[in-house]
């Protein structure tokens, strides 16, 4: 939010008084005084005016998980492992996962606490490309490339997929690219054809790929230029 919106929202300015703080250098951000009103806030920014803490700020935290079979992309399950599980506690607190995976689906998992990051990530009107292994029971045929660009119509959400790009590694296995994550996306698109996903392993999401140095369970923190990525 701008700086200026973000504080004429509290009870104790008005807009006047919000223009003078700004013009008199009193109110900084994240230890740097601010004079521009359009400055943006996010939900980890400190704000101080005065010496008094308008908010307090929190580091925000951003992971990636190679994701391993058998385990459940939820915070909490009262019956399975979760990918929280996988983490230390004291990184665990508040985070969420940014597109989840299926309980049997492998591969890169990212994890913040930062919801507008993770919306931009996420979001199909960002169009970012989240690419799949796909391993099949039956063999994949050459015009499957087409309705995968087409779309498939999802009943359910009443809606079509948007373009996705397949590309056939061998006769049971292609590499998928959808800017979409609807819930068990892969396998209705596969299902249009009647043919059971038996392998699927996410590789990456827009620039962000999964590191090939984590083995499954393992985890590290996105280094600053991932996190720019979004
Ligand atoms: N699509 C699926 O069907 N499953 C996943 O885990 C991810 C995408």
């Amino acid at each position: 939010m701008r700086l200026d919106r973000f504080l004429t929202n509290l009870p104790c300015y008005n807009r006047q008084h919000v223009r003078l703080l700004l013009a008199q250098r009193r109110v900084s951000v994240d230890g740097v005084a601010v004079s521009d009103p359009l400055h943006e806030v996010r939900e980890f920014s400190r704000v101080v005016v005065d010496e008094q803490v308008l908010q307090p700020g929190r580091p925000a935290r951003y992971l990636m998980l190679h994701k391993p079979a058998g385990c459940v992309s939820a915070t909490r399950d009262p019956q399975h492992p979760t990918v929280l599980d996988l983490l230390p506690a004291d990184l665990r607190d508040d985070l969420h996962i940014a597109g989840r995976l299926d309980y049997n689906t492998t591969g890169l998992l990212i994890l913040t606490n930062d919801g507008q990051w993770s919306r931009r990530l996420t979001q199909p009107k960002t169009q970012v490309a989240k690419t799949y292994l796909v391993q099949t029971e039956d063999e994949i045929g050459a015009h499957y490339v087409d309705k995968f660009r087409e779309g498939f119509y999802f009943a359910f959400e009443d809606l079509t997929t948007q373009p996705a790009q397949l590309d056939l590694l061998g006769p049971r296995e292609a590499r998928l690219a959808i800017v979409e994550g609807r819930y068990h996306q892969v396998k209705r698109m596969f299902g249009f054809f009647q043919n059971k996903v038996v392998g699927l392993h996410r590789q990456s999401m827009g620039a962000i790929e999964l590191d090939p140095g984590l083995a499954p369970g393992q985890f590290r923190v996105l280094s600053d230029s991932e996190i720019a990525c979004f």
